[in-house]
């Protein structure tokens, strides 16, 4: 969107009269303080909508329509927010820097415009007579239609290029469809659809909009021979990028702050299930690691987190690893693990929501749960299993914000291990200094003198020559200019 300065829309809002320019629309009448009329946005035959010069805004009580100038003229002449704003701008005789969208804000729209059309096309399909099965199958795992309208679920049908040609009937290149993912080049030339019989899932951005597509095979496709994976995604797009987006985000937010918590599940199903028998604060981190970007989008909202994890990666160490960004971003972190061979899904359709609601209330700690899991693994008798359960968990500790809490959870591991915490604490300091150097290491920086290229700009060009699509993202924010190294 075009970038209008705060200071200008409030600079706009102060020399703007409510009353004069809603009058100029409307005639208002005076009633005390405020001023009434007969609601432009409803049919009415007694006023009920009023207008307040001293908080310059208008509600109707009929309708519960309300806002300020801005939202008025939105609403009564049909504009956008910059439109509206340019409008009251003209009428103040304020100048504002030319609202242009930059040629890359353009290309985004048209970006959201192809996917928008793309998941439309989708659902539609869904409802054709080739989509039967696939309603059949959403029904048998309990999804209503209201979920899947909401959800915008939709099918891929099985010809190759379906998609592919009802783009181009409205002219939009192949190249396009290549960069959003939608087609794959064939070695002979010419393309196919990526996703083609399969349940489709858009995956929607904070704003719902459409900025990728993950997509489901049919169960008589899973036990067949074709060994294809049962879901795929789309690719890294200009829009998409995986693992930066949390799924449902867009449904759940408004709950998780009236909630104060955030339930985090693993897949598609285990997110939509839930959130249709009323547990509204839910999102799918769809089977990543967790990333910066995720623990900084749902700190927006909260700062309490409840993972939960099917029965088969309730145990999984990578995937409790990957939790301790949140740590490091000062969420409180809790886990549920889910009994062997369940996930959400399949826990709510056989027990009910408020059982799942309940595991949820006594989901433990990351400290408590980490320790439960090593304890199951390691034994803690053992010399050696004591060292495994401490070059675990130490660095969990370490990443906790709080000193108070890193105190109480070493001294608790103490405890625990029967060694004392001064020992622990010289430990967690190590394996500290280890991570780091094997991580320079694996950037190949350990050796980085001055007769070196400067580490950053190695680790860049490094980039560089192993992925493509990074080098396209360069090239819009760093020039050769930035470089310090004459050589690159
Ligand atoms: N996933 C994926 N690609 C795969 C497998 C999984 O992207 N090949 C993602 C999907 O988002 C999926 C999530 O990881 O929803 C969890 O995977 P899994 O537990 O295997 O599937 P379920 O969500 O349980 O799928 P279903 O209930 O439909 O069998
Ligand atoms: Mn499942």
């Amino acid at each position: 969107m075009a970038y209008i300065p705060e200071n200008i829309i409030e600079d706009i809002l102060n020399r703007t009269d409510i009353v004069e320019l809603i009058s100029s629309y409307i005639p208002l009448k005076r009633a005390g303080r405020n001023f009434k009329a007969l609601c432009p946005f409803h049919q009415e035959k007694t006023p009920s909508f009023m207008v307040s010069p001293q908080k310059q805004i208008y509600h109707c009580f009929g309708c519960q329509t309300g806002g300020n100038a801005i939202s008025f003229l939105m609403h009564y002449e049909h504009l956008s927010f910059p439109e509206a704003i340019e409008l009251l701008a003209r009428k103040a005789g304020i100048n504002i820097p030319k609202l242009e969208i930059s040629k890359k804000e353009q290309s985004y729209l048209v970006y959201y415009k192809i996917n928008e059309l793309a998941c439309n096309f989708y659902q539609n399909n869904l409802y054709s007579n080739s989509g039967r099965e696939a309603l059949s199958y959403l029904k048998s795992r309990g999804i209503k239609e209201s979920t899947q309208k909401q959800f915008r679920l939709g099918w891929a049908l099985s010809k190759w290029d379906a998609l592919t040609d009802y783009l181009r009937q409205k002219n939009i290149s192949v190249s396009l469809l290549e960069k959003l993912g939608f087609v794959l080049s064939k070695e002979d030339g010419g393309y196919y659809d990526r996703f083609r019989n399969r349940i489709i899932f858009p995956i929607f951005d904070i704003k719902s909009r459409v900025i990728g597509f993950g997509a489901r095979l049919l169960p008589k496709e899973e036990i067949s021979e074709s060994e294809q994976a049962k879901y795929i995604n789309s690719p890294q797009t200009p829009i998409y990028t995986k693992g930066e987006h949390l799924y449902g985000l867009n449904f759940a937010k408004e709950r998780i702050i009236k909630e104060d918590f955030i339930i985090v599940v693993e897949g598609y199903f285990d997110c939509i299930i839930p959130y249709q028998e009323g547990l509204e604060n839910i999102v799918a981190s769809l089977g990543t690691a967790f990333t910066e970007e995720q623990a900084h989008q749902i700190k927006r909202y909260t700062q309490n987190v409840v993972m939960v994890y099917d029965g088969d990666s309730a145990g999984e160490l990578a995937t409790l690893r990957s939790l301790d960004i949140f740590l490091e971003k000062e969420l409180e972190v809790r886990v549920v693990g889910l009994p062997k061979g369940f996930d959400p899904d399949l826990y709510v359709r056989q027990y009910g929501i408020e059982s799942f609601k309940n595991l949820i209330l006594n989901s433990k700690n990351l400290f408590d749960y980490k320790l439960e899991i090593l304890k199951s693994r390691y034994d803690i008798n053992e010399p050696k299993g004591k060292l495994k359960i401490s070059e675990e968990i130490l660095p969990t500790i370490d990443k906790f914000s709080s000193p108070v809490l890193k105190a109480t959870y070493i001294k608790r591991l103490a405890e625990e291990l029967g060694v004392n915490e001064e020992t622990l604490i010289s430990e967690m300091k190590r394996f500290k200094e280890k991570n780091k150097t094997s991580y320079l290491r694996q950037v190949g920086l350990s050796s980085y003198n001055k007769l070196d290229i400067h580490p950053t700009e190695k680790l860049l060009i490094k980039l560089m020559l192993e992925e493509e699509e990074i080098i396209k993202r360069l090239m819009q924010t760093v020039s050769p200019a930035d470089f310090e190294d004459e050589r690159t």
